[in-house]
């Protein structure tokens, strides 16, 4: 089953953008002459002054990495301006609220004048070009408008998911040292209110680089203002004009930071640059979604991920789409949401990730086939691998086998899509990725970093750069080196695992760090082991990844107690809880166990192979134990396994 292949439907392969013979063909162009290819799709954007110099990179030494150096543009111009003539009364954003009887429709020229007052507003209260600005918003039609005007004004923008406590945004916020916060009093999520601005006053408390806070009203719940300091977004930009000189940036300019989780340490601010950014995000989203013009899409993500980054406002908005923004969850008032919006929207392309398919496979075909989805034409995957039997669900009942599934592979750090099936070119199989998009060079290396030939399993890695690839981790360059170019000489290390089949396909396996993925959402070991040990009852944790059947992974902690400290239910209930508020609650942990003891080599090293293992239930071949300093804590944790 998991080998099926569903070959390329000729009338969907002969109105694609590109069937197989033009992606052999621009594979082939590529190869010949990389700079020559991406010369002709860097004029997929607008330029101030067109490049001349195309790729300028090195994986060795001090890591170098630029694209179209000596050009210069801004991300707001190709995204608005340059659509104002052909497509202003165009929507751009359809937006759905939580509630079901809420939507709102914004076109180009209104987007277009949106952005500009709130940049002359940001120019108003000092914001430069390579300021950094935190946005901590709901899936509200501000966020594209915030992100925007950052970009308009060359403010770096610096996203915090909405679902982060204090303490995620207040050190993110001082990592990269923002200067203006723009937030809203209160999000929506399922019914449920999410508070932003009481969350964003106890974050400030311990940032002192932030000077302004710029508040959208969104419920009207009432919030503290600080005088001074905090502006509601109407007021401040009720007078403001509608246009504004947009900043040239240089392509190498940096145009947003993203924190993501690593396998040690804090999470790490990646930083994506302009205009090899947006090069990319033009030209996979237009490719792996076959985009046509007046279609509606929809990605389900939030743009606090890069998800939303690349395919909910920079790629849509540069090819001129139609981009759905949607504020609530698949499962509320019921868990046909989204196929309700797809047939309130007309929606033509839809992307969401495997953990909501497998959450609304349980309920069964009902609530999918009560909604009209005929507008459907390709659906998309992301996040985490999709398992055969969701993809199948995916692509028999949501799609009604008409629609090819574009499962697609990449990361915060690729900055858009690099493995993905191409709708009109390539065969699918469930399950895989399929193949690099046409450009994309990766390969399988075993621990040794020898490259493996043919049908095999490896670490993935990529052998040569892309336009979209982060540029430096912002602040310390030094540990982007060592994070992704020292494990395997000269060559990017994903960090994820991967099987190639003789047709050359990716499946990827997941990740081979200590990074986990939780429904898809990336999240580091560490962080929760040290939101852990900073509860005063806990002496020692160790977290690893547990198989989940909705999340794909769940989050396993061993956590051995000080001396003296009882054991009780309502204590683990207690850290539950203090994870949830150290981090928020997509790191809730999913299963707590006490250890008395933790595996550890001799010279202290925890072994988490083993703790995974337990974790897993797959405590029959454990390898070897011997290098244990107390071989027999192993049993007492097999015997005492929860769940
Ligand atoms: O393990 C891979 C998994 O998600 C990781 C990247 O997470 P993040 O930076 O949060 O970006 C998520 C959205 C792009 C990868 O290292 N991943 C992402 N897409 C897939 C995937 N695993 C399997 N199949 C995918 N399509």
């Amino acid at each position: 089953m998991a080998d099926d292949i569903i070959a390329v439907k000729p009338e969907i392969a002969a109105k694609a953008r590109i069937d197989a013979a033009k992606r052999a063909a621009m594979v082939a162009a590529e190869a010949k002459d990389p700079d020559a290819f991406w010369r002709g799709e860097m004029t997929r954007i607008a330029w101030m002054k067109e490049p001349t110099k195309i790729k300028a990179v090195d994986f060795n030494g001090d890591v170098s990495i630029k694209w179209f150096e000596d050009g210069v543009l801004n991300a707001s111009v190709s995204c608005l301006d340059r659509h104002l003539a052909t497509r202003g009364d165009q929507v751009a954003i359809i937006w759905e609220g939580d509630d079901p009887n809420s939507d709102a429709k914004v076109t180009y020229r209104e987007l277009h004048a949106r952005v500009c007052k709130l940049a002359n507003a940001m120019r108003r209260l000092g914001v430069k070009k390579g300021d950094r600005v935190c946005i901590y918003l709901p899936m509200i039609v501000e966020a594209a408008v915030a992100m925007l005007a950052c970009a308009r004004v060359g403010a770096i923008h610096s996203i915090v998911f909405g679902g982060f406590s204090p303490d995620s945004l207040s050190s993110r916020i001082q990592d990269s040292e923002c200067t203006l916060l723009i937030t809203a009093d209160e999000g929506r999520r399922g019914g449920r209110k999410v508070p932003l601005k009481a969350n964003a006053d106890e974050a400030l408390l311990t940032c002192p680089s932030i000077r302004h806070v710029v508040v959208a009203k969104n419920t009207g719940g009432k919030v503290d203002m600080m005088e001074g300091r905090d502006h509601w977004w109407d007021a401040l930009t009720e007078g403001e004009a509608a246009v504004c000189e947009p900043e040239p940036m240089g392509a190498e300019d940096p145009l947003f930071i993203l924190y993501t989780s690593g396998s040690t340490g804090k999470p790490k601010g990646v930083l994506h640059t302009t205009g090899g950014y947006m090069v990319w995000a033009s030209y996979t989203h237009q490719n792996v979604f076959d985009y046509r013009d007046g279609e509606i899409y929809w990605c389900t993500a939030d743009v606090g991920w890069v998800t939303g980054h690349t395919y909910i406002v920079y790629g849509p908005l540069a090819n001129g789409a139609t981009t759905l923004m949607f504020e609530g969850v698949p499962s509320w008032p019921d868990n046909g949401r989204f196929w309700q919006v797809c047939a309130k929207h007309k929606v033509n392309i839809f992307y969401t990730a495997p953990t909501a398919i497998r959450a609304l496979m349980r309920d069964g075909e009902g609530p999918v086939k009560k909604h009209d989805r005929s507008t459907l034409r390709i659906l998309g995957s992301v996040g985490e691998p999709i398992n055969p039997e969701a993809w199948l669900w995916y692509y028999r009942v949501v799609g009604d086998e008409r629609c090819p599934i574009v499962d697609t592979w990449w990361q915060t750090e690729t900055g858009g899509i690099l493995i993905s099936p191409l709708p009109g070119a390539v065969a699918q199989k469930p399950g895989s990725a399929t193949l690099p998009l046409p450009g994309v060079k990766p390969a399988l290396v075993d621990n040794e970093g020898n490259l493996l030939d043919g049908a095999t399993e490896g670490n993935l890695v990529l052998l040569d750069s892309w336009p979209g690839q982060m540029r430096t981790i912002y602040g310390d360059h030094a540990r982007f080196g060592q994070t992704y170019f020292s494990t395997f000489k000269g060559m990017y290390f994903t960090g994820d695992g991967a099987r190639r089949d003789a047709d050359g396909y990716y499946w990827i396996t997941g990740r081979v760090d200590d990074v986990i993925n939780v429904a898809g959402h990336r999240m580091g070991t560490a962080e929760v082991e040290s939101a852990l040990v900073a509860h005063p009852a806990v002496a020692e944790a160790a977290v690893v990844g547990m198989p989940h059947e909705i999340k794909g992974q769940g989050i396993y902690a061993y956590v051995t107690l000080k001396a003296g400290v009882e054991a009780t239910e309502v204590l683990r209930k207690e850290l539950v809880a203090w994870v949830r508020k150290e981090i928020g609650p997509i790191a809730t942990p999913d299963a707590i166990q006490w250890a008395p003891g933790l595996p550890k080599t001799r010279s202290g090293k925890i072994m988490r192979r083993i703790l995974r293992k337990i974790a897993a239930n797959e405590t029959e071949g454990l390898g070897d134990t011997s290098t244990l300093a107390d071989p027999g804590v192993v049993q007492e944790l097999i015997d005492n396994k929860v769940g």
